[in-house]
């Protein structure tokens, strides 16, 4: 299998009893690519993320290069190089970043014996350690990190298994906009070696980290494009400023987005 592996996902559906969460959903991510998939709260995202990475069930199709992966357990989705975070970081907070790194290797040490390691064991972990710029940290205790930078240690956590594919559920809730700008940062030096998938609420950060964007609403794909293109899709601006009156959070959005599309 090559490095550089696409992740398709076609007409993916999932269903909570007979409510569909997410009804034919498509989108591809290529390596070199931040890939951001967007929409107001409830659209999907999370449900499509959970079930490419076999954490739901779903039907249609999902693709790892040339492989049908949809229905995969996921413990086999991790192996085969689909790393997922959750808005919460989960790190070992007693252990250092150091001994966290070395976890998440040793998670996944039979997938070395098959595929064959193209690194050494150190130089991922010094790698990972430099992509993150945890390096100053690498002896201290996980618990002492900043919200960010946990968040950090997670993706650098994916980095040292070789995510072909990384997929990060609104990575940037409750950091600084510091943190923000450092994580898209982040996304970019990594994105040249495995497609990067973001699912994200804040419009801000899309429009100055993603390469493309898939919109989703109500389980469906609304539009795709650049983020110029996107933003100028009527479509998505109805349904952000239609959304508006429910939630704060997104009415700041739509602002955001009808404000600073001719920016683009
Ligand atoms: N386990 C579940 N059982 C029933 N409904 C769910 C479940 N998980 C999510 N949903 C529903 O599916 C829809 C999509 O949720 P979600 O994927 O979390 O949206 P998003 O991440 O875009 O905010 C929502 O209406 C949500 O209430
Ligand atoms: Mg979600």
């Amino acid at each position: 299998m090559s490095q550089l592996t696409a992740l398709r996902v076609d007409g993916l559906e999932v269903k909570f009893g007979a409510f569909t969460a997410v009804g034919g959903a498509s989108f591809e991510a290529h390596p070199g690519e931040v890939h951001f998939l967007i929409g107001p709260n409830g659209a999907g995202k999370t449900t499509c993320v959970d079930a490419i990475t076999g954490l739901v069930r779903g039907t249609g199709s999902v693709r790892l290069g040339e492989d049908e992966v949809l229905g995969k357990p996921v413990q086999k989705m991790a192996r085969l190089g689909v790393g997922r975070t959750f808005q919460t970081a989960s790190v070992f907070e007693q252990l250092s970043v150091l001994q966290n790194l070395d976890i998440a290797v040793g998670m996944h040490r039979s997938k070395w014996a098959l595929f064959g390691t193209r690194r050494s064991l150190d130089g991922r972990i010094a790698e990972a350690l430099e992509q993150t710029q945890l390096e100053h940290l690498m002896h201290q205790p996980a618990g002492i990190l900043s919200h960010g930078q946990k968040q950090w240690l997670e993706i650098g956590m994916l980095l040292v298994q070789d995510a072909r594919v990384l997929m990060l559920d609104e990575p940037v809730a409750g950091m600084s906009l510091e943190e923000r700008n450092a994580t898209g940062e982040l996304l970019h030096r990594v994105k040249e070696d495995r497609a990067v998938v973001v699912v994200e609420h804040d419009m801000e950060f899309m429009r100055n980290f993603a390469s493309r964007v898939t919109v989703l609403h109500q389980g469906q794909v609304l539009s795709a494009g650049s983020v110029a293109e996107v933003q100028a899709d009527p479509k998505v601006q109805e349904v952000y400023l239609g959304t508006a009156s429910m939630a704060e959070e997104d009415a700041e959005e739509a602002a955001a987005l009808a404000g600073r599309t001719e920016e683009v």
